[in-house]
């Protein structure tokens, strides 16, 4: 029986457990976590049966098959050297602390580590991934969000940016998704999946668009490549108990999980 260890057990590790309790209760052997806040795996802890507390980040990675990381962007690098070191698979959320990660990757790629990055809070991702084969020229993300869900963003910040000032539909930034990155370290996971899926974070275009209007965060994929061009719109819901956290990020974390166990597996 396979055992699955959940590193973070906030909203997306919460909705993994209580996913994993019911789908796969008495499928895989006991259920092991660890949070920073022992309160957070307590909590979780009570609601799969048979679970366990790992002592610490080692103990979670070393006594599991799969590990899946629901943390922090900090946390993502020091699991994957773990799971690398331990030689074990992983599901990542924190999509942004895998950039600059790259040899690590293909490190993992050299020794048959299944390393699994889901499409989170995107659509897409499939269709980005089959065009690259053919060569793919651009890649452009448009994220439409409330003002409100960039504040304190560094550069808010850094450009005196008065976001509760904004009345009407506007474009607070356009620019690279390195310079987005920089610019909004706590929105990176989407730019840094489609740049690891695509073209790079230096050649992915990045623009975000704020309005009081706007209730769901919303991405738009366009890309151009030899195989034909594609526009993505995904227009999310947030989920029930962190509304700064997309439902559908949860629910892709569960598709995956569902596909490391399937053998039968549909789209790409
Ligand atoms: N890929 C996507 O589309 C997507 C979408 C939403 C969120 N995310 C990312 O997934 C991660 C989890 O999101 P969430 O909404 O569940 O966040 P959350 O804040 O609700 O939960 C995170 C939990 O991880 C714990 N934690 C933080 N750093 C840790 C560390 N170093 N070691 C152990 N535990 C640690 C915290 O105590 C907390 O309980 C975040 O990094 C977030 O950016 C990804």
């Amino acid at each position: 029986m396979k055992k699955i260890s959940i590193i973070g057990c906030g909203t997306i590790g919460t909705a993994i457990g209580g996913y994993i309790e019911k789908k796969f209760k008495g499928k895989v052997g006991p259920v092991l976590l660890y949070d920073q806040d022992a309160s957070c795996a307590q909590k979780l802890s009570s609601i799969i049966t048979g679970s366990k507390i790992a002592k610490d980040m080692k103990d979670a990675i070393k006594n599991s098959d799969l590990i899946v990381e629901a943390a922090s962007a900090s946390a993502a690098g020091d699991v994957l050297k773990g799971v690398i070191d331990a030689e074990k698979d992983a599901i990542f959320m924190s999509i942004g602390g895998l950039l600059g990660q790259e040899s690590l990757l293909d490190e993992a790629e050299q020794k048959g580590i299944k390393i699994m990055l889901p499409s989170g809070a995107v659509a897409g991702i499939d269709a980005l991934k089959a065009a690259k084969i053919s060569g793919i020229t651009s890649v452009r993300l448009t994220t439409r969000k409330p003002p409100k869900a960039l504040t304190g963003a560094p550069f808010i910040l850094e450009k005196g940016i008065a976001l509760d000032e904004i009345k009407e539909e506007t474009v607070i930034f356009k620019g690279s998704a390195s310079e987005a990155m920089k610019g909004f370290p706590k929105n990176i996971n989407v730019s840094a999946l489609i740049s690891l899926a695509g073209l790079g974070p230096d050649a992915t275009l990045v623009k975000i668009v704020v309005s009081p209007a706007y209730s769901k965060n919303t991405h738009e994929i366009t890309v151009e490549s030899n195989a034909g061009n594609f526009l993505m719109r995904t227009e999310n819901v947030p989920s029930p108990d962190n509304p700064k956290t997309s439902y559908l990020a949860s629910l892709a974390a569960m598709a995956t999980i569902d596909g490391y166990f399937r053998n039968v597996r549909i789209g790409t």
